[in-house]
């Protein structure tokens, strides 16, 4: 619907940036930090590793003195576990405690809200080797003993917690690495339980913190009006959205999904009675979400469905492959949708519809964690970067923000990614989302000297005006 008038953003929404530890630090094994799974997996030819990331963990404080030039109000960074607890357990690194007292402290110098997420996609690769990371049970008790560490040492300074990154997207895409459906519908248990735990651990050592759940949430549409495909888009949201949020919101296990799992022989075997009742009793204060484009499915046969994803396998055409449930739904291309030149959906009336969807069934207050435009960005001679697809990006997006807000959705606030350039997760630092520029190419370091990109100036202007102001 179309209103006459928008609501004004309220006061006090939280306009900042997000990034993550393995993505931006650099200084990979530097004070007692070690590995963790992301530094070990292989990356694309002609693209980065993260070792050096873009030297965030020596040159924070410049980079938060230009987040509040901008006028951040909050900023969200991730703690790495590998700093804080080298083995993964057991003996903490004094020096890792310390790098984030001291990032906490700058944040709140600069006037700005740390929200913390406890685990960005980097489990230290010596919990991966000792029992395999979340293919085991242990991993629950070890997330935990590492969390408790972050609640004690930060829980009174931080806000805002969020406990897993895209836990559905390590679970949809990186599924197979434990080694079949079932093993990776039982990791993900695993990874739910101890985002339960988690959640109640905070209440009871920093009752002040907030702490909410953070996937990759999106509407799903239906490919064309039919029936089928309708039902097909129910069924996708249950698995891709559903699945993540129910069970950390509600306490249960989507019905139907269950039931699809048991007649496909996948159903997780250990889920305790103590499990459910942790996750019924654990209740998150909001909900934190990363949110790039609205997907699109069909129904897909169980015939049609099993060939079609063998063939896109077979053209290592993974994306189709792994989006493909036979008997369920396929992911597909949306004709309607805009893309960027990395085939990334730009979707604000998606994000509208994402906001509402999540409102209305969890009525909790929603914080936008991640949402931006990757692209490659031109240094010009004179230090500028004429960055306007970036702008109108995230001009429509926030717009829908506003229109989501006048809709009647308790919106928080809006983080994008990134607040400086950082090392994507798989196509290197040649696609940027920084509103800061990072000057260093995939294999040249440079100085990594920070420039100001017309986004950064804009984005000061937005904040400023808290949204008034969007030309
Ligand atoms: C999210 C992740 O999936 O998307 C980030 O939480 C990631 O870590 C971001 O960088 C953008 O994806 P990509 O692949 O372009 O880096």
């Amino acid at each position: 619907m179309q209103f006459k008038t928008l609501k004004p953003f309220p006061e006090g929404f939280l306009w900042g940036a997000s990034s993550s530890a393995y993505q931006c630090e650099g200084a990979y094994l530097e004070d007692g930090r070690t590995l963790c799974v992301s530094d070990t997996a292989k990356v694309p030819a002609g693209t980065t590793n993260f070792n050096d990331g873009v030297d965030h963990y020596h040159r924070f404080k410049e980079d938060i003195a230009l987040m509040k030039e901008m006028g951040f109000k909050e900023f969200r960074f991730s703690i790495s576990w590998p700093r804080i607890l080298p083995q993964g357990t057991g003996k903490v690194n004094p020096l890792g405690v310390d790098h984030y007292h001291e990032v906490i402290d700058e944040c709140l110098k600069a006037g700005i809200e740390p929200v913390v997420t406890l685990y960005h996609f980097d489990l230290p690769q010596v919990l991966q080797d000792k029992y395999g990371g979340w293919a085991s049970r242990q991993c629950i008790e070890d997330y935990l003993e590492y969390c408790k560490v972050c609640f004690e040492e930060y829980g009174h300074r931080v806000k805002y917690f969020l406990t897993i990154n895209e836990q559905n997207m390590m679970a949809l895409y990186m599924g197979g690495q434990y080694g079949g459906e079932k093993n990776c519908w039982q990791a993900n248990h695993y990874m739910l339980v101890a985002q339960a735990r988690a959640m109640i651990l905070c209440h009871e050592i920093c009752p002040e913190a907030w702490i909410a759940p953070a996937p990759n949430i999106t509407a799903i549409y239906p490919a064309t009006s039919s029936p089928e495909d309708n039902l097909a888009a129910m069924d996708f949201d249950q698995l891709r959205n559903r699945l993540f949020l129910d069970t950390a919101c509600f306490g249960t296990y989507p019905e139907a999904l269950i039931n699809w799992w048991k007649d496909n022989d996948v159903m997780p075997e250990d889920i305790t009675e103590e499990d459910m009742k942790n996750m019924k009793n654990a209740k998150p204060d909001f909900i934190a979400f990363n949110y790039y484009g609205a997907g699109t499915v069909r129904y897909i046969s169980k015939e049609d469905g099993i060939k079609a994803k063998a063939e896109a396998m077979e053209k290592m055409d993974f994306m189709t492959g792994l989006m493909t449930y036979p008997g369920m739904c396929q992911a597909v291309k949306n004709p309607l949708q805009e893309v960027t030149s990395y085939g990334m959906a730009i979707d604000p009336i998606g994000l509208r519809i994402t906001l509402r969807q999540l409102w209305e069934r969890y009525h909790l207050p929603l914080l936008i964690t991640e949402n931006g435009c990757g692209v490659p960005d031109k240094l010009e001679e004179d230090g500028t970067i004429h960055d306007p697809y970036r702008i109108d990006y995230l001009r429509k997006h926030i717009k829908a923000c506003q229109e989501a807000i006048t809709d009647g959705v308790n919106l928080m606030g809006y983080s994008p990614w990134s607040a400086f350039d950082l090392i994507s997760t798989h196509q290197g630092i040649t696609k940027r989302y920084g509103l800061i520029y990072v000057d260093r190419d995939e294999f040249d370091l440079k100085e990594m000297k920070r420039y100001r990109k017309d986004s950064f100036y804009w984005y000061k202007k937005v904040i400023e005006s808290n949204g008034a102001d969007l030309d």
